[in-house]
Parts: structure tokens; C-alpha cells; sequence
């Protein structure tokens, strides 16, 4: 199993490439399960989830061909995907790959939508937090879905197609909302979805839903409107950047010091990132280029915050900001309102002399001076990169343990890191 060592203190400068979105990718290639034409997606990530839904895809019937890399790209340009769910062979997803991503419970919607079946699994336990799938069932239901749960299995029916209707989630939900808009997209008539989740990704997925053919309006707001089309088409859709890997950089170059160009990145994908890290005491900047993150000479406040859906501050940035906050001048508290057990890094900032108290959803983060290296692992892709963020700043050497993690949703994260000055590399083995 690979490992990361990184040598710590050295600040870093340069420029790091953003990579396309994992959160828009992973919907975005299960949308292609709604037409029988290609859906050709650019600045597809290589992360290992991706191929891991390339191959859930593929047990439907999906043809996929990576396309090749042009001339004038570099090895951060993303994959161009061409999706064909042509033929769909199976309408079942089993358990032995749902399990292993829970977004691919997500293809129940298109194929529920397209085919009027679908039997899959339940994604099961996770390692933060139980995260049931009541809603999406409910979203299905509303839709004149019949659902009959069976032995791990969710099977849903809809022999004379789904029928808009009205849905009201009662909480925000992002993987709720995907699943609302591809099943409401090939339904009779119309949908209204209410308390809809308005993170970019689903923005992303209802854009290019509707160059597909589909008639949504909307998104991005808290009330999608949904015209049920007939069928829907092929179309070329480029994924937005990822605003959870614009963020995990701001927070280390915050935490090394030094000054990096966020190639490519979108500043008001996470506006509450960035004043966060202002008040915080960090440099952002928006160019033609992307996002500049600086610190120099000062040093980290501490802040407080409040985990929230979008456009509050995300979830998936809590484990980096405490590791950011480890080494604040002073004492600071988030709070995690999203998801139960994601603090399964405290521990592990703690072996690196981080001074942290959990109390419930709340953390108290005592700032310390200096964080020592050692060998650490992580059981989540955040957790995970919270401990390199940490490491870069800890004297000595830190070995992070359980790389795979960070291969779900890091595309060269050691490259791109070590291009900008830090001392990190992967061991193999
Ligand atoms: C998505 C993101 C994940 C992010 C999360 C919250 C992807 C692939 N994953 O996950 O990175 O951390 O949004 O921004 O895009 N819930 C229920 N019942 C349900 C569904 C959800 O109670 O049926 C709860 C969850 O337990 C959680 C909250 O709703 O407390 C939000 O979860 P949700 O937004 O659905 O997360 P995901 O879509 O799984």
C-alpha cells in the first residue's frame, strides 16, 4: 500500500492547476444513463472514484472511451470521457460495488427514469457518519415510484413511467437533489423541488441536463422547476473546477506561508472559504488566472465556523481547517452540523501535537507553536489530506498512512505540492 512522506517547512510558491470537480463528475457520468446518445464530458479528474464509477457503469452496459490527451495539453488537463448507455443490460446495481462509492447509489434515478426499474443496493455503513438514503427514496416515491426494500436492496418501479410532482426535502440534501432532477427530467409533466440543495455541482448537472434536452430552471436556487421531456439527447459538457480542491491548497499554502497561483480555480464557487481565510489573516485574490492565496510574515487567527450546506462553509473543508488551526495564534471552534463522526482526524492532528478537544459536534482548537512529524492514517479522503496540510507544517517527517484515500479525490496531489517547493513523495509498497 502506498505512503506519503513529507518532510516539513518549507513554504510553498507556484502555481497548482485545479482539477475538474469530483462531486459534479461522479452525477454528471451517471446522467449519461438517460439517453441512449453519447454524452461527452471534458476535464473529466483521474481520480480513482471516477474509474471506480467507470466500472459500476460498465456493469449497466455503459461503453466509456477515455479520449486522448491533444497537442499544447499538459498532464493536468483533464480526460475527455465519450459515455454511451447505448444498450443498458442490467438494471441492477450490486452490492459489491455500491458499497464501495456510495454517489453510485445515485444511478437509481436514470435508470428508474429511463428503463421503469431499477433494483440497487444500499450503500451500507461509512466511516463517517450513517448517512442513510431515506430521501432519495422519498424523492422517488413522490414521483409515483413503487419502492419495495429486500434484503440489502432497494428496488424501485415505475411500469407506465414517473409522474411530476411536488418535492419538499425536509433537509438539504445534495445526493437527494441529483436524484429528484434525473428521475423529474424524463417524467410526465411537471416537478417542483423544494429545499433543493444549491452546492455548484448541482448547478453543473442541471446545465448540462439541459443541454441534453432537459427543461430545468432554477438550479442554484432552493426551488428547481422541472418539465418532463420524453427522452433526452446527447451533449458536450466541460466540469466545473474543484472548489473542495481550491480550498484544501488555499489552507496549505495558509498554513506553510508563501504565495500560489489556484490555476483555473472559481472564487465564487466558495466565497465562504475565502473570507473565512481572510479573517484568518490570509491574502486571497482573484486574477484572469484564477485565485491567489499568499501569507507572508503574519501569523494564523483563529476563527470560528459553522459547517452548513452551500454557500455556507462545506463540510468537506472542516478536517483542513482545523488542521489550518492547529497552528492559530489563538483558540478556535467548528462545528459540524452535516455529518456525525467527521472528526476521525482529531485524533490523528493530535499525534502531531495538535491541542484538540471534541465536544459533540464541537471542536475547540487550541493553537500550538509547533506540530511534530509522525506516522499517521486517515479513514476518509478529508481526514486524509487534513493530515498532509498538517505534515507540511510539522518539523521532521510524517508518513501518511492509507494513500488510497487521497487517490479517490486528489488528482498528483504529492506532484502538484512538491512542483510548489514541498518535501513530499510517495513510497510504494
Ligand atoms: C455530497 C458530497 C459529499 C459532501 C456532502 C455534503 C458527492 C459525491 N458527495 O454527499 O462530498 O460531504 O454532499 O455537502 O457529491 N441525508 C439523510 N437522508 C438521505 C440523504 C442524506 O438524512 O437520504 C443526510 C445525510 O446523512 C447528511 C445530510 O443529509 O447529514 C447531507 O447529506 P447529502 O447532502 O445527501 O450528502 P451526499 O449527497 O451523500
Amino acid at each position: 500500500m502506498d505512503r506519503i512522506c513529507i518532510n516539513g517547512g518549507q513554504r510553498l510558491n507556484g502555481t497548482i492547476p485545479i482539477s475538474g470537480a469530483k462531486n459534479a463528475t461522479l452525477p454528471l457520468m451517471i446522467a449519461s444513463l438517460l439517453t441512449d446518445q453519447t454524452l461527452i464530458l471534458d476535464n473529466v479528474p483521474r481520480l480513482a472514484d471516477v474509474a471506480l464509477l467507470q466500472r459500476i457503469l460498465g456493469n449497466h452496459g455503459v461503453d466509456i472511451m477515455v479520449g486522448g490527451k491533444r497537442p499544447g495539453e499538459t498532464q493536468y488537463d483533464g480526460q475527455t470521457l465519450h459515455i454511451s448507455a447505448a444498450n443498458i443490460i442490467d438494471t441492477t446495481a450490486p452490492y459489491e460495488l455500491v458499497s464501495r462509492m456510495r454517489a453510485s447509489f445515485w444511478v437509481i434515478a436514470p435508470l428508474l427514469a429511463r428503463m421503469g426499474e431499477a433494483k440497487v443496493s444500499m450503500p451500507g455503513g461509512c466511516a463517517i457518519g450513517t448517512r442513510p438514503v431515506d430521501l432519495l427514496i422519498m424523492a422517488l416515491d413522490c414521483l409515483g415510484a413503487e419502492i419495495e426494500i429486500d434484503r440489502g436492496y432497494v428496488i424501485a418501479r415505475a411500469r407506465n413511467g414517473l409522474k411530476g410532482g411536488r418535492i419538499s426535502f425536509p433537509k438539504v440534501t445534495v445526493g437527494g437533489t441529483h436524484t429528484a432532477l434525473m428521475a423529474a427530467a424524463l417524467a410526465r409533466g411537471s416537478t417542483v423541488i423544494e429545499n433543493a440543495a444549491r452546492e455548484p455541482e448541482v448547478t453543473d448537472v442541471a446545465d448540462c441536463l439541459n443541454k441534453m434536452g432537459a427543461r430545468i430552471s432554477g438550479a442554484g436556487t432552493s426551488r428547481i422547476l422541472v418539465e418532463g421531456v420524453a427522452r433526452l439527447n446527447g451533449a458536450r459538457h466541460r466540469v466545473l473546477p474543484d472548489r473542495i480542491e481550491t480550498g484544501t491548497y488555499a489552507m496549505a499554502v495558509a498554513m506553510t506561508g508563501g504565495d500560489v497561483l489556484l490555476e483555473n480555480a472559481r472564487p465564487e464557487l466558495l466565497q465562504s472559504v475565502f473570507d473565512l481565510l481572510a479573517r484568518a489573516g490570509v491574502e486571497v485574490t482573484s486574477t484572469n488566472a484564477g485565485v491567489r492565496v499568499a501569507r507572508n510574515g503574519a501569523g494564523i487567527a483563529p476563527v470560528e465556523v459553522t459547517t452548513s450546506p452551500f454557500p455556507g462553509f462545506p463540510t468537506d473543508l472542516q478536517a483542513q481547517l482545523m488542521a489550518l488551526m492547529t497552528r492559530a495564534m489563538g483558540t478556535s471552534r467548528i462545528t459540524e452540523t452535516i455529518f456525525e463522526n467527521r472528526f476521525m482526524h482529531v485524533q490523528e492532528l493530535v499525534r502531531l501535537g495538535a491541542h484538540i478537544q471534541l465536544d459533540g459536534e464541537c471542536a475547540t482548537i487550541e493553537g500550538v507553536e509547533r506540530l511534530k512529524g509522525a506516522p499517521v492514517m486517515a479513514t476518509d479522503l478529508r481526514a486524509s489530506v487534513s493530515l498532509v496540510i498538517a505534515a507540511l507544517a510539522a518539523e521532521g517527517e510524517t508518513v501518511v498512512n492509507r494513500v488510497y484515500h487521497l487517490d479517490r479525490g486528489f488528482e498528483r496531489l504529492e506532484d502538484k505540492l512538491a512542483a510548489c517547493g514541498a518535501a513530499i513523495e510517495r513510497v510504494s509498497g
